[in-house]
């Protein structure tokens, strides 16, 4: 239970009045696509150039958030509409990686949970076939991509899916799996400094990283802010899911680094927390994926100081917010990677935004 002050309640209350308007509207004009990045405040639409994308569930997502928090019945079908398009990746097939967990557990496993739909039940399960059968048992790891021996950070989003299939099928199988993979991450992608190291790679026979890369962050040792941001709350979801105490001491070490970090800049989270001092990009979507986990920390451990953090880091976005009627999108001044170097909006910031402040609401639906 999330204890807020009468004047930090109004302020959740007023965002959450301002996000149901705009994505009110949202669910109505643009449910038949998959928006992914808005530039001068137009999506463009995944559904056209890669059905496969692995952003692809996040509107979805963020529809039966709203769903289950105001029972309107556009989100339901802007959400249910969304999972349908999906099933277009599964006929692709290749292509598919191990975001499936984005893909597929934010829209048929969501459904399943707040309807019971058993149609929605098997895509999911199929969509933890899929991601289970990515593991390397020699090396110990769920492989990223295809032909590469990689692990990213991120991954640690997707295996909630595989715990969820256990206990639907009643067999660990999928368990096993996703706790061998969470453990390889913890090893080898968790600094002792609690950064961590977006891409490793692995020797396929044995359980040894052979190298790291900079992936989306600035160098290889650097610390790349939403791969801070998914092992914050990727590890606080791993521990939720089964209890082991080894998976919150990581999430808690994660993020302390991460608060540690974006009080250098007064909440302001840069996109790679090692960037040059001269470099001011900053990255809105860590700081929401951060924030989402921060709070669950708090949740877990009954440490409000983590409160207190979450909360400075979500009012650090407050002049990044559009609720305007002009932009289809919220949370501005995302950033894909740092070589990209660009500021623009991403879906999942607008999902992670939506979901942090439903969590300050105690709202009770966990969608992972
Ligand atoms: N690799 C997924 C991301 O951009 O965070």
């Amino acid at each position: 239970m999330i204890e807020l002050s009468a004047q930090e309640k109004a302020w959740v209350s007023l965002i959450f009045e301002k996000l149901d308007k705009k994505l009110g509207r949202s669910a109505v004009n643009l449910k038949d696509t998959f928006p992914f990045i808005a530039e001068n405040g137009k999506y463009n639409d995944m559904l056209k150039e890669d059905v496969t994308w692995w952003t692809n569930g996040f509107f979805g997502g963020m529809m039966w958030l709203m769903y289950n928090e105001t029972h309107k019945e556009e989100y339901k079908i802007a959400a249910e509409r969304q999972e349908e398009l999906l099933d277009r990746a599964f006929e692709v097939y290749d292509g598919l990686h191990h975001d499936v967990g984005f893909m597929w557990g934010l829209t048929a496993k969501a459904n399943y949970a707040l309807t019971g739909n058993k149609k929605s039940r098997v895509r999911a399960l199929h969509a933890a076939n899929f991601l289970s059968a990515r593991a390397n048992i020699r090396g110990k790891y769920i492989k990223a991509w295809p032909n590469k021996d990689y692990t990213i950070v991120d991954s640690l989003m997707n295996i909630p899916l595989l715990y969820w299939a256990s206990r639907e099928i009643k067999d660990d199988r999928y368990t096993y799996v996703a706790l061998m993979h969470a453990d390889s991450v913890l090893k080898h992608h968790l600094r002792p400094d609690g950064s961590v190291v977006h891409i490793a790679v692995h020797n396929t026979q044995k359980d040894e990283v052979t190298e790291t890369l900079a992936g989306q962050g600035y160098r290889v040792g650097s610390a790349w802010s939403r791969g801070q941001s998914w092992a914050v709350y990727g590890f606080a979801l791993s521990h939720i899911h089964t209890g082991e105490k080894r998976y919150l001491d990581a999430a808690i070490k994660a993020a302390d680094y991460f608060i540690k970090e974006a009080a250098k800049s007064d909440y302001k989270v840069l996109t790679d927390f090692c960037q040059p001092k001269d470099v001011d990009y900053i990255d809105t979507s860590a700081a929401v994926c951060a924030a989402c986990g921060i709070i669950e920390i708090c949740k877990a451990t009954g440490d409000k100081s983590y409160l207190d953090a979450a909360l400075k880091i979500l009012h650090a976005l407050e002049c990044d917010l559009d609720f305007s009627e002009e932009n289809e999108s919220i949370l501005q001044n995302c950033m894909i990677s740092y070589g990209h170097g660009k500021q623009l909006h991403h879906i999942y910031a607008d999902f992670f935004l939506c979901e942090a402040i439903l969590k300050l609401k105690n709202s009770d639906f966990l969608i992972w």
